[in-house]
């Protein structure tokens, strides 16, 4: 099992600065732009760009993985940009405000046959869907499990555009937290990722100098399930990074937890408390969320 993307960093795809500085990014992975991070009248300019970026990128440099977001299957830029960008070979694409699994199955069987046309690996281009920014995409979180989409490597969700498409003036509630609608929507994406076996990546963190606030949220987030998130700032990515990387502490504890397991019985006594299945199942996963070995 690869460790999965800790820190997904979102990087205008129109531009060439921001672009300039993902070859040194710490980030696990970057998402150049298409969509609302680009004005309509320069998607065709940042389609070219991203497509020539990857392109031109260094294959085997230790740099970011390359994803790209590309606009929404009903707007008329959703096929030119697939079209755009297949052929550079991307790690994965991000397929915003769709309206169910459905939506993805769709990109899906378009990438296999952009991925043929272009000789590249069958298969290789992952799906990341923002599966909650539409107000009927919620209804269908459920049904990935059963869409067998082999290529989507994990849901992620949204509170802006859903807020916007349910009328609403804000999507918090009183205390500053998510309201309830968003919390609703966060904990279905969660419970809709692992049913359907893949990572649940947690959306952005809008204030972009809050440190604290960005840290705690995020070990929350991975103490709930999460295995990584959405960033929108360099100044993100390390602590995203270090809050989705287990401690020391639990490693060792992981992999104390594995060895008391490794004669196959169902339930083990560890420093004087009683373990089972469901706690092995956690330090596995533990265990695939460390960092790699050093070399
Ligand atoms: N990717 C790469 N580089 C970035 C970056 C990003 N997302 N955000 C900022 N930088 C660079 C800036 O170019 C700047 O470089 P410099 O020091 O050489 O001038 C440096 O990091 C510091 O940036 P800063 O001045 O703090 O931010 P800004 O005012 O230039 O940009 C945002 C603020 C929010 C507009 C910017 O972070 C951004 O574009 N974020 C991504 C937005 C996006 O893609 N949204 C869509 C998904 S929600
Ligand atoms: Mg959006």
């Amino acid at each position: 099992m690869s460790r999965p993307v800790r820190s997904f960093l979102f990087v205008p795809g129109d531009s060439e600065k921001k672009l300039s500085k993902v070859a040194t990014s710490t980030a696990d992975a970057v998402i150049l732009d298409l969509e609302d991070a680009v004005s309509a009248n320069r998607k065709s300019v940042a389609r070219e760009l991203v497509a020539e970026f990857i392109a031109g990128a260094d294959r085997g440099r230790p740099g970011p993985q390359l994803w790209v977001r590309v606009n929404p299957l009903d707007s008329e830029h959703a096929l030119p940009d697939l079209a755009g960008v297949v052929g550079a070979a991307p790690a994965g694409v991000v397929v915003p405000k769709i309206n169910g699994p459905a939506d993805v199955a769709r990109i899906a069987h378009y990438l296999d046959a952009l991925e043929t046309a272009h000789g590249v690996d069958p298969g290789s281009v992952r799906l990341l869907p923002v599966a909650t920014e539409t107000a009927r995409a919620p209804f269908r979180l459920g049904d990935f499990a059963d869409a067998g989409i082999d290529r989507v490597y994990g849901l992620t969700w949204g509170a802006e555009d859903l807020s916007a498409a349910l009328g609403a003036s804000t999507n918090l509630g009183s205390d500053g937290q998510w309201a309830v609608t968003y919390q609703f929507v966060r904990s279905l994406t969660l419970m809709a990722a692992h049913a359907a076996s893949v990572e649940a990546v947690e959306t952005l963190y809008v204030d972009i100098r809050d440190e604290a606030g960005l840290a705690e949220s995020s070990r929350r987030a991975r103490a709930e399930g999460f295995s990584g998130r959405i960033a929108i700032h360099p100044a993100q990515v390390d602590v995203i990074n270090e809050a989705f990387t287990p401690s020391a502490t639990e490693i060792e504890f992981a992999t104390r937890v594995v060895e008391a397991f490794a004669s196959g019985v169902g339930t083990v006594a560890l420093d004087g408390r009683m373990l089972d299945l469901p706690h092995l199942k956690q330090a596995q996963r533990v265990l695939a969320l460390q960092p790699p070995a050093c070399q």
